[in-house]
């Protein structure tokens, strides 16, 4: 039987570390500390110095994610304390927390521990606000206990029946209470709209399809409360959208365009304006490169070519249960890219929805071509913004690596308002070129424009070819090719999609 997501539930207590009763407290320490700070000097003593043994014994030195559990013996109301490295004090950062938090928790899942208290925040020196430690502790304990569990016959649950973690963020300091509480509210729904974002991006290419994917919009749609709209392969047909056509021409599966709306307060008076923001989302359900295909290694990881689109549609459900106060349209252009008799070829030339013509020379460069027709659907509405997110080039991949996503776009503000959204929400970017010159390298001989360029700066001719069909609104483009996905399994995150871009278009909505 298909296992149902886990639930992480957060509320925030004001009672003494010592006192709260759960299965576990998870407190945090600093690389090197001299000593305990002040926060867990109670916790100790009514633990009969157990903190302060491990730290004499050596066999904790508080590395960033490393974790230590001690078992106290009945004076303390948990049986078990969890300590969990922060790293050095001087490089800490927001994301160390929510680290710290996810790394805790996920120990916390592997052991079976269904009530977990988190005072990962005490440690001396922590210069955060409440709010935003509040915030960044949920979303990391909600982030970090998530694994894509649904084909599992026998999900790694301890064999417990109620898969629900009660997480409590334990904080003494009555002044304190409040602002976590405030943060907590957020990162509920960030946390939730990321993991939500994971689990379809997760979901292998036999079970979503652009007609499938199309229908979980509109279900998510009818939950949260947004408006839905579907275009199939005769409305795309109609309205000239043949970029998405042809790069979904392969599958028996029929393209899809997806259009989610939150209409929020602030944008009801001016009935007439465009939406503040348009989130495009790239949304392959399976990318084999088509005509021009893929070598076989790793090809299963291309079912994760859908993730910009997922993280649309994750945005898109946490704006709507923030009931944020903005016009924000979410655009999910859908397709299987497959080899078969009536895929579209090399050679092709297609009259994209913006009316320029495209020379198709490489079929697997597809993702460029469904979204020019998305961007130019987009800029269309006349939004104060367009941000796109895309699974677009290897060349991104090679460029970055695997810790920041690609930043491209036509607007200085935009990007830098990204570039401080990253900071804040850990999903990390990184500003690149794609002016004129590399511009010019998408021109074709026989058609306006053409798919691909040499391999030299592929990101960055990519990001070009896209510029193109938004006109002159602010737009900006992420390349999430190498942070969208991961077999790499880390103290605070499991593997599969990352829901990258999720916390992060968030912070940027929510700070508008
Ligand atoms: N979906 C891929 C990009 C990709 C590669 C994502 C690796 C994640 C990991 C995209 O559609 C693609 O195949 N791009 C080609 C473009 C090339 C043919 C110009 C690429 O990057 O090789
Ligand atoms: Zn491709
Ligand atoms: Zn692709």
């Amino acid at each position: 039987m298909a296992k149902k997501a886990k639930r992480t539930i957060v509320t925030v207590s004001g009672v003494r570390l010592d006192k709260y009763k759960g299965d576990m407290l998870a407190v945090g320490l600093f690389e090197g500390a001299k000593g305990l700070p002040a926060e867990l000097v109670q916790l100790d003593k009514t633990a009969d110095g157990a903190l302060k043994n491990v730290l004499k014994l050596g066999d904790f030195s508080g590395k960033a994610n490393e974790t230590a559990v001690l078992y106290t013996s009945g004076k303390v109301g948990c049986k078990r304390i969890m300590l969990v490295g922060l790293g050095q004090n001087g490089k800490f950062k927001l994301d160390g927390l929510r680290q710290s938090a996810g790394t805790a928790a996920r120990t916390a899942e592997k052991l079976g521990v269904t009530r977990l208290g988190l005072a990962v925040h005490g440690a001396g020196g922590v210069k955060l606000s409440a709010e935003q430690a509040g915030q960044a502790i949920t979303e990391g304990a909600i982030i970090g206990r998530y694994d894509y569990q649904e084909y599992l016959s026998e999900a790694k649950d301890n064999g417990r029946k109620d898969t629900t973690m009660q997480v409590t963020i334990v904080e003494p300091k009555a002044s304190a209470v409040t602002g976590l509480n405030r943060g907590r509210r957020v990162g509920m729904v960030l946390g939730e709209g990321q993991n939500y974002a994971r689990t379809i991006a997760n979901k292998p290419g036999n079970e979503i399809n652009p007609p499938s994917l199309a229908r979980e919009a509109q279900k998510l749609a009818r939950e949260v409360g947004l408006k839905c709209k579907i275009f199939d392969e005769r409305k795309l047909s109609d309205m000239g959208m043949n970029g998405i056509l042809a790069v979904g021409s392969g599958s028996a599966s029929k393209p899809r365009l997806i259009m989610l709306e939150h209409k929020g307060r602030r944008t009801s008076g001016a009935r007439k304006a465009g939406p503040d923001v348009v989130v495009v989302g790239k949304a392959i359900t399976f990318d084999s490169g088509g005509i021009s295909i893929k070598p076989s290694e790793k090809m299963e990881e291309m079912k994760f070519d859908k993730t910009g689109g997922c993280a649309v549609l994750g945005i898109m459900r946490a704006v709507a249960a923030m009931k944020l106060p903005l016009h924000v349209v979410g655009l999910i252009p859908s397709a299987e890219n497959l080899p078969s008799h009536t895929s579209y070829r090399p050679g092709d030339i297609v009259r994209t929805y913006s009316g320029k013509t495209l020379e198709v020379q490489n079929t697997d460069a597809e993702g460029r071509i469904i979204l020019c027709d998305a961007l130019a659907y987009a800029a269309k509405m006349k939004p104060k913004a367009i941000v796109d997110m895309a699974t677009l080039t290897g060349a991104c991949v090679v460029a970055l690596g695997v810790h920041y996503a690609g930043l491209f776009g036509n607007n200085a503000a935009l990007k830098s308002e990204l570039e401080k959204a990253a900071q804040v929400s850990g999903d990390l970017v990184w500003g690149m070129p794609s002016d004129e010159g590399y511009f010019a390298e998408m021109k074709s001989k026989i058609a306006d424009l053409k798919n691909i360029s040499n391999r030299k700066g592929g990101a960055c001719t990519a990001a070009a070819f896209l510029g193109d069909f938004v006109g002159d609104v602010p737009w900006a483009h992420i390349d999430i090719a190498a942070v969208a996905d991961t077999d790499v399994e880390k103290p605070y995150r499991g593997v599969g999609a990352t829901g990258f871009a999720v916390r992060l278009v968030m912070e940027y909505l929510r700070s508008k």
